[in-house]
């Protein structure tokens, strides 16, 4: 069975409350629930995990080689981390960068990742119909073989 992952980094386990006007009003507990769900019942299996800390979540994704897919929104540390894009690079797991506001619509700061150009592709914008979308993306994905390991498939 397939193992997906969802990794948030800082500041959205705000999410619901934090800035709603931007970030929508679904907490991440119930974004949670809503993936897992809809995962489990296309029987691939699902981990969550939430940090606010960098060396937290680069420490969670070492312990994650044996996953096949990963939907990442990096909170600020997309922005920011050379280390957290390395975690991604040395575990070799095939990944989709997720945002929930549309970040080219807003601060300059905001406009450059350190993740797009590892991404197998980059979400931005919709806010929890994003969630509708990584769903239907990823049955696509996990369907088509040549996605599952890009970098081989390149080499
Ligand atoms: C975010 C966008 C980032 O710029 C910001 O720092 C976040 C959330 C998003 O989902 O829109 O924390 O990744």
């Amino acid at each position: 069975m397939p193992t997906v992952l969802l990794l948030n980094g800082p500041n959205l386990n705000l999410l619901g409350s934090r800035e709603p006007e931007i970030y929508g009003s679904t907490n991440l507990t119930d974004i949670e629930e809503q993936v897992s769900s809809a995962l489990r019942e296309r029987k691939i299996e699902f981990e969550a995990y939430q940090s606010n800390s960098e060396g937290e979540l680069i420490d969670w994704l070492h312990k994650q080689r044996d996953a096949d897919f990963l939907l990442l929104n990096p909170g600020a540390l997309t922005h920011t981390s050379v280390g957290l894009r390395d975690a991604v690079l040395a575990i070799d797991i095939p990944f989709l960068e997720i945002h929930l506001s549309n970040v080219h619509q807003r601060e300059e700061f905001r406009h450059h990742s350190y993740f797009s150009d590892i991404a197998i592709g980059v979400l931005v914008g919709l806010e929890l119909k994003v969630i509708c979308l990584r769903l239907s993306l990823l049955q696509i994905i996990l369907s088509k073989n040549q996605y599952l390991h890009p970098m081989t498939d390149s080499q």
